[in-house]
């Protein structure tokens, strides 16, 4: 292989399962028919056009099969594994073929990667065939602490799914702020949605006083939803609880295992205010979640369950009768009580409920799925106990840390994790066996938002890591 070619192939990100790369090019005509009939290849030629345009060259869609790009996302090959594609770049032009509309998508984005940034339009000839490691690829943001208008939403779901991501995790309520209209609860918006400031150092001191408000309306999501929905992207939709959860007392006191006067927080870290495990709460949630799944289609729906501190509960008579009736153990096994009801109302309603690893605590049903982020443990105790995991360890998958030396790294919450610690991270773990391996859906990188205010900084702490997580 000449060192053109070594270094264009070597471009692709991720790399794909298997490249026959061959020595001569081929040159993209200024006008092309790009063959498509399905809805999905109609969708995927779409990306197309818009992607020649960039280079000059124009695209007409037809669903004649003799053109230059021809597109099949029902090719019924039993050799392309889930989200597969094949990719043949000849002298007779371009086809992708797949079993699926997210497999041809995935192939489009390889053949887009075969271009020169400003060069001509000759190609290298090749045969890929390419398939993801993992069903579940994911990247998450943090909207709470700081919130993100949908233009950038919908940037973060474009990169996603330019580097093959298939999993957008919206961290939707946060003590900070809660980002999602919902209905029946309009102090949610109205109230939980705004912080009266924001600590602006790490000292817990230091604040800049300025209100601080953002919410998405239901009819932005669901644009966001369809706009993901067209890059294959699936949105899991977090609504926290019982933790994490102080921006709803301040909205709905009731919620809360003793009266107060809850504010949204106005420092970052964990508030000891937490809802009551009460009968008002879990149909507070069960509302909430209905009009959630009615915004989002997709089959998991994230419940938090993380660092949900048992000071209020240890004390609440509520929560001792709660122990009492159900032979509850613990505060914890309280939190399992709580997270099983939550999980059996999903999935009496289809959906299937990912939570923080703390849900292990409390025994939680094994069609959980456990995301684990205390390290790997958590994930490895899911999967030899029979849940499904998401590894998303902190520090390795943690955007949030600084990417190098700090001296030369905007403010951040501290911790490193540089682009060669993501790179080097493999959610299969040797020590499960291989029916306990099968648990391990995938991975996810996270980016917390504490320290990060703005999209400019948002992207740099994305950037280039998530490349990393998709390799
Ligand atoms: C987490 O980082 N608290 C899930």
């Amino acid at each position: 292989m000449g060192i053109l070619l070594a270094v264009l192939l070597s471009g692709i990100i991720p790399k794909p399962v298997s490249v026959a790369a061959h020595a001569a090019q081929y040159t993209v005509p200024a006008s092309v028919v790009v063959s498509a009939s399905s809805a999905d290849e109609r969708n995927v030629a779409q990306f197309a056009k818009q992607f020649l345009a960039t280079r000059g060259v124009s695209v007409k869609i037809a669903a004649s099969t003799s053109t230059a790009i021809r597109l099949s996302a029902r090719a019924h090959d039993p050799s392309i594994r889930a989200e597969g594609y094949k990719l043949h770049v000849g002298r007779d032009g371009v086809r992708i073929v797949a079993n699926s509309g997210a497999g041809l998508f995935y192939g489009l984005q390889t053949f887009e990667q075969l271009f020169t940034p400003g060069g001509n339009n000759a190609i290298q000839q090749v045969d890929i065939s390419d398939a993801p490691s993992y069903p579940y690829r994911g990247i998450h943001l943090d909207v709470g602490r700081h919130f993100f208008p949908v233009s950038f939403v919908e940037k973060y779901i474009d990169l996603a799914a330019r580097y093959k991501l298939n999993t957008f995790h919206w961290h939707l309520t946060e003590d900070q702020g809660w980002r999602i209209e919902i209905k029946k609860y309009p102090r949610l918006t109205t109230v939980a949605s705004c912080r009266n400031g924001t600590m602006i150092e790490h000292d817990f001191k230091s604040n800049d006083h300025v209100r601080y408000c953002g919410y998405y309306t239901q009819a932005q999501i669901r644009e966001v939803v369809a706009y993901a929905k067209k890059r294959y992207v699936n949105i899991v939709p977090e609504i926290e609880m019982p933790g994490h959860s102080v921006e709803v007392l301040a909205a709905y006191p009731q919620l809360a295992c003793k009266p107060g006067n809850y504010q949204v927080f106005t420092i970052w870290g964990v508030s000891d205010d937490i809802v009551c495990p009460s009968e008002r709460t879990v149909a507070f949630y069960e509302d909430v979640l209905t009009e959630v799944m009615g915004l989002f289609p997709g089959p998991y729906i994230h419940t938090g369950g993380d660092e949900a501190p048992k000071t209020v509960w240890k004390k609440s008579p509520l929560v001792k009768n709660l122990m009492r009736k159900y032979h509850l153990a613990n505060e914890d096994a309280v939190q399992g009580w709580f997270d099983t009801r939550i999980e059996s109302f999903l999935r009496a309603h289809g959906r299937r409920m990912i939570g923080w690893d703390e849900i292990l605590g409390g025994n939680v049903s094994r069609s959980a799925i456990v995301m684990s982020w205390r390290g790997l443990s958590g994930g490895i105790i899911a999967a030899t106990r029979g849940n499904d995991v998401i590894m998303s360890p902190d520090p390795t998958l943690y955007l949030d840390h600084a990417q190098g030396d700090d001296a030369y790294e905007p403010l951040n919450i501290g911790g490193l994790t540089t682009l060669r610690d993501v790179y080097d991270f493999d959610p299969g773990i040797d020590a499960l066996t291989p029916n306990q391996a099968k648990h391990i859906l995938g991975a996810q990188a996270n980016l917390w938002s504490e320290y990060i205010a703005t999209t400019q900084l948002a992207e740099y702490d994305l950037l280039p890591r998530m490349l990393a997580l998709s390799e």
